[in-house]
């Protein structure tokens, strides 16, 4: 069976470069072009062309309202849930993202309140969540609490888990019924959609990050899709340390933060986004490949996202049949030995030792999907 796999996995793969990561940034020449003007001019730092021109191709793709570029994508979360006031309440996030997710609750005091996937999926259960909050909340006036640990559920966080849309549209409903607001984390999901709008664009706050392993990358980087200009404003004046716009004064009025991305980030980040719909069609072949070659297996299937949904086809991921989950360590081990550095998806949050203290509600289909998945090379070859 394994072996069977591996040679699946193998025919989809081009024979070079020999070692197949999950994925690699792949840095054309006009990279190296964009970075090169931007050293000719000098603007290397948070000022300069290069921030205008990726913030407006975001802008373009995404059709957000207003576009903010930050050093990173955990950044913009904490911009977010910052601007969302939940010191001391619960926010309901999956189990099933990154830990940067988790800590940007943490960082302005929040409580993480872990929430289960679908079964076979990435993404927010809603049946599972409605069902749960129908149970385990009341509403005081305006106010969702939770019944057991008597706080206020203040907003959900929404994550586009590995770029496959969560689906909003229901989850919008869900938040409506329980006055929950929304904040969405779609650090991989450039160039994902649902009902073919963008996701990270349906709430006040959505993100996206482009950290080298990402769809796209600036080195390090993130961006802010906001909704309000009052919120775009505000935080516009809070990552730029919160310095008041004068020539030669240098003074602040707030506690501020240094989390602007820079111009040589965003010259990168520009190079790379004008080859986005080149790169999603490249995604989306080695995606066919694979679902090609998996299609007849009694062993394993690869995961295709939901009917409503377009994505980015970012990350592919193998989920392996339940009678063979025992199997999945002895698969990553064999891959890793052909130099194939195939992995696990995040550990599941409500696990890690520093968020076993947290509300959750039973996790069975996210330890499920986690026992039974390998994340595959997904790098693209132009
Ligand atoms: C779901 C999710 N959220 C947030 C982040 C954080 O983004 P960054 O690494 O740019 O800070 C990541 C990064 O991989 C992610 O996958």
């Amino acid at each position: 069976m394994i072996k069977s796999i591996i040679n699946k996995i193998n025919s989809c793969l081009p024979t070079l470069p020999e070692e197949k990561h999950v994925h690699e940034p792949i840095l054309l020449n006009d990279a190296l072009k964009h970075i090169k003007k931007c050293i000719k001019s000098t603007y290397v730092s948070t000022q300069g062309d290069y921030i205008d021109k990726f913030s407006a191709k975001i802008k373009n793709i995404t059709e957000a309202n207003y576009v903010l570029l930050t050093n990173n994508g955990t950044s913009a979360l904490h911009m977010a849930l910052m601007m969302t006031d939940i010191e001391n309440c619960e926010v309901l996030v999956p189990s099933m993202t990154f830990v940067a997710t988790v800590n940007a609750i943490r960082y302005v005091n929040g409580i993480p309140h872990f929430i289960d996937t679908r079964m076979n999926d990435f993404n927010i259960d809603t049946k599972k969540l409605d069902d749960y909050l129908k149970k385990n909340t009341l509403l005081k006036g305006n106010v969702c609490i939770n019944k057991k640990t008597k706080k206020c559920i203040k907003s959900i966080l929404i994550v586009h888990a590995y770029g496959y849309p969560a689906d909003i549209s229901k989850i919008i409903a869900i938040a409506k019924k329980y006055n929950l607001g929304i904040i969405e984390d779609a650090a991989g999901g450039l160039g994902s959609y649902h009902r073919l709008k963008h996701v990270g664009t349906y709430a006040r706050f959505g993100i996206l990050s482009f950290n080298g392993n990402k769809i796209i990358t600036t080195g390090m980087g993130g961006a802010l899709l906001i909704k309000n200009k009052r919120d775009y404003l505000k935080i516009k004046h809070y990552i730029s340390t919160s310095r008041i716009q004068h020539k030669w004064v240098i003074a602040h009025d707030d506690i501020g933060y240094n989390y602007r991305m820079s111009n040589i980030n965003a010259a990168l980040g520009y190079a790379q986004i004008s080859k986005l719909q080149l790169i999603i069609k490249k995604k989306k072949i080695l995606h066919d490949k694979y679902t090609k070659a998996f299609i007849d297996s009694n062993c394993a299937t690869i995961y295709n996202s939901t009917d409503n949904n377009t994505p980015n086809y970012w990350l592919n991921n193998l989920i392996l049949n339940n009678e063979f989950e025992d199997q999945q360590h002895n698969l990553i081990k064999k891959l890793h030995a052909n130099k194939i550095y195939a992995r696990y998806l995040w550990t599941p949050q409500h696990l890690l030792s520093m968020h076993q203290k947290y509300p959750s509600m039973n996790m069975q289909n996210t330890i499920d999907i986690w026992r039974r998945t390998i994340s595959l090379p997904s790098s693209y070859i132009l």
